[in-house]
């Protein structure tokens, strides 16, 4: 092994040794090259002050070399800041902003053992990232049975992990009893690591949970924690902020997860991808705490630079075009607010979509799922297939839905204007009617 992660997990196991064990072999292996190119490249940045020939990039006039008819598309931006690189873990200013975003929106996460973020390509990115970092084939991995098909692709397919799935809803709830006991039975076949993915805003149901039920969660994982289990808990973000009910607790799942229990190993996957608008851009982050140690341990920067090495190895580093722009929307005194104003605009259109599902006649094409935030809503298709009216839907009323599975059928709001909603289930009704 080489020495730089020797010594990372030397820090790791000494710091969080349940943290350590729920590394993955690649997790182990990995390190960041900080004493090859990248650390002799900072060393010349800082003293050669006559020429600097250690980048791989080209300098003109002492600016990064650039195309005109590229840089013209980008008026008020330097080139340095658009083309050059960003560093793997992610421009540093970007990360402390994110941090001081997330902090704001969690208040219960202050004084937390907690990492700075890492920068990813968007958070399927950052959701590979800790697939790598921890998942070994044939580790369980528990998630609900509403998610978001990418999961199986990345932590199943891709890594190998055993999945094992949990009823999501009971009632108009969070199926805790559900969660509880999947818990439970990994614990009772011996499971030593269980790999835990939750979603909130969830996709596609749209179900953020309550307070309450947040706390019932984090119970359950502390007392699976407690016999001995090391649980890696994956927070999905992704949808933060939409949450349109006044019962929908508004801090994330992470903060009542954040130093819980030395064997909780807790990751918030979230991004700027829904939550500023920039699906293209790419940008998406990785914080990760574990109980049992202080907030400024040295665990969190050996983590992260496994992270890094990571990064390094597949994607190089993300977007400093991305990044710059993100920093600077987040800078901006306006940013909340505008963040605010849209996401009331999402609230409208739920609003909507609810007040046109109050039609009596709806009840006997299909159920609905409880909503509460997010872009999506699903529907439970009485009588025919899902599959089947989706392509009808497609075919004779140019309607475009997806069908989960033979029942569900998930309705993204989030691109529907308000005044086209009542219409738009109309319609759907209508085509449920042509089929049943
Ligand atoms: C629940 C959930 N997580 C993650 C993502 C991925 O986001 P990104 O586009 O940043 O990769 C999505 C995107 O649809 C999602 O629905």
């Amino acid at each position: 092994m080489n020495p730089l992660a020797e010594s990372l997990n030397a820090t790791i196991s000494a710091e969080a040794p349940h943290m350590f064990e729920m590394l993955s072999e690649l997790g182990k292996r990995f390190y960041f090259p900080s004493k090859g190119i990248l650390s002799q490249s900072a060393e010349a940045k800082k003293k050669a002050t006559r020429f600097n020939a250690t980048i791989g990039t080209a300098l003109e006039d002492g600016v990064a070399m650039h195309l005109d008819c590229l840089m013209e598309q980008l008026p008020g931006i330097s080139a340095d800041n658009a083309l050059l690189y960003a560093s793997s873990p992610g421009n540093q200013k970007l990360r402390e902003a994110w941090q001081a975003k997330d902090l704001k929106d969690n208040p219960d996460l202050a004084g937390k053992p907690c990492s700075l973020p890492v920068v990813t390509g968007g958070l399927s990115h950052a959701l590979s990232l800790i697939a790598d970092l921890i998942v070994d084939p044939g580790d369980l991995f528990l998630y609900p049975d509403k998610n978001w098909g990418n999961y199986r692709l990345n932590f199943v397919e891709r890594k190998g992990a055993e999945p094992k799935l949990f009823q999501f809803f009971k009632g108009n709830g969070f199926n805790i009893e559900a969660f509880r006991q999947a818990l439970d039975e990994c614990a009772a076949a011996g499971r030593k690591k269980v790999i835990v993915l939750l979603n909130f805003p969830n996709n596609p149901t749209g179900y953020s949970p309550t307070d309450a039920e947040n706390s019932a969660i984090a119970q359950a994982l502390k007392d699976t924690a407690d016999k001995g289990v090391n649980l890696a808990v994956i927070v999905d973000d992704a949808y933060y902020g939409l949450f349109f009910k006044p019962e929908v607790t508004r801090q994330s799942l992470f903060t009542k997860l954040a130093g819980l229990h030395p064997r909780i190993l807790a990751f918030k996957a979230d991004a700027a991808t829904k939550e500023v608008y920039v699906w293209g851009l790419r940008v998406g982050f990785v914080s990760f705490s574990i109980g049992g140690v202080k907030a400024d341990s040295p665990v969190f920067e050996a983590v992260n630079a496994k992270m890094g090495g990571i990064i390094r190895s597949v994607v190089s580093n993300c977007s400093a075009l991305s990044q710059f722009l993100v920093l600077n929307a987040l800078k901006s005194p306006d940013f909340f607010k505008q963040r605010a104003a849209k996401a009331e605009v999402m609230r409208q259109r739920a609003l909507k979509v609810e007040e046109a599902l109050q039609n009596p006649e709806y009840a006997q094409a299909w159920e609905v799922y409880p909503f509460n935030s997010g872009y999506f809503m699903c529907l439970k298709i009485k009588k025919i297939n899902a599959s089947d009216l989706r392509i009808h839907l497609l075919d004779k009323y140019g309607i475009g839905t997806i069908a989960i599975n033979d029942t569900d059928l998930r309705i993204a709001f989030s691109c529907i204007e308000a005044e086209d909603v009542n219409e738009l289930f109309r319609l759907i009704f209508q085509g449920w009617k042509d089929l049943a």
